[in-house]
């Protein structure tokens, strides 16, 4: 996450889901998210002008330049990027489906560190109801 969190984006944008942080996908995908506010993912997430403007604004500024976020992921989705498949090469499919988990955009089922933007490996848990097998992704 940058030093400073747009208050509008953790107001807004941290409603229904985790503040995802913005280097996590490219400038074009932010763009096309915050032009279909009304028809997002199946919800209606829209702001008025102001806000989506203000919001988008931000977006831009702080948008993944690393080489690995310049892709495009299918449906402007962090979690089908090349990189987010590589780094969960371990978990198996069947857990992004458990109860405790729902999908792989629930960062937070899984990273305790999620809501300061730390995604290593020291901040992991385990969710419910993971196999012995299943629980071998998370190698502590
Ligand atoms: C009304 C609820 C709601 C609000 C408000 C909302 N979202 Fe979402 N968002 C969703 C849902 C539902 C999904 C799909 C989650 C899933 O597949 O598990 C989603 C998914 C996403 C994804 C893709 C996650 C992935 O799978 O990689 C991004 C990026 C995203 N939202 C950004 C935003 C931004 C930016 C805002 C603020 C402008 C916002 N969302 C506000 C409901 C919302
Ligand atoms: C079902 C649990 C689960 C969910 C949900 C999940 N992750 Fe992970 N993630 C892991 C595990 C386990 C690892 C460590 C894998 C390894 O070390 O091989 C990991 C690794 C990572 C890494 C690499 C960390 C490093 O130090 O290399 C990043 C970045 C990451 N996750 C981001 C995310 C983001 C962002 C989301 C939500 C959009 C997410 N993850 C959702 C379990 C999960």
């Amino acid at each position: 996450m940058p030093a400073k969190v747009l208050p509008s984006y953790t107001a807004e944008c941290a409603a229904c889901h985790t503040a995802y942080p913005p280097g996590m996908l490219p400038a074009k995908s932010w763009q096309r998210i915050m032009k279909g506010l009304d028809q997002h993912y199946g919800s209606d997430a829209s702001l008025d002008a102001k806000t989506v403007a203000e919001i988008g604004q931000w977006l831009q500024t702080h948008a993944g330049t690393y080489k690995r976020v310049a892709e495009e992921p299918p449906q402007d989705r962090l979690t089908k990027s090349v990189w987010f498949e590589r780094k969960h090469r371990k978990i198996e499919p069947a857990v992004w489906q458990l109860p405790s988990v729902k999908s792989a955009a629930n960062c937070a089922a899984c990273h305790t560190g999620t809501e300061q933007g730390r995604f290593d490996d020291d901040h992991l848990q385990r969710p419910a109801g993971l196999s012995a097998r299943q629980s071998r992704a998370w190698n502590d």
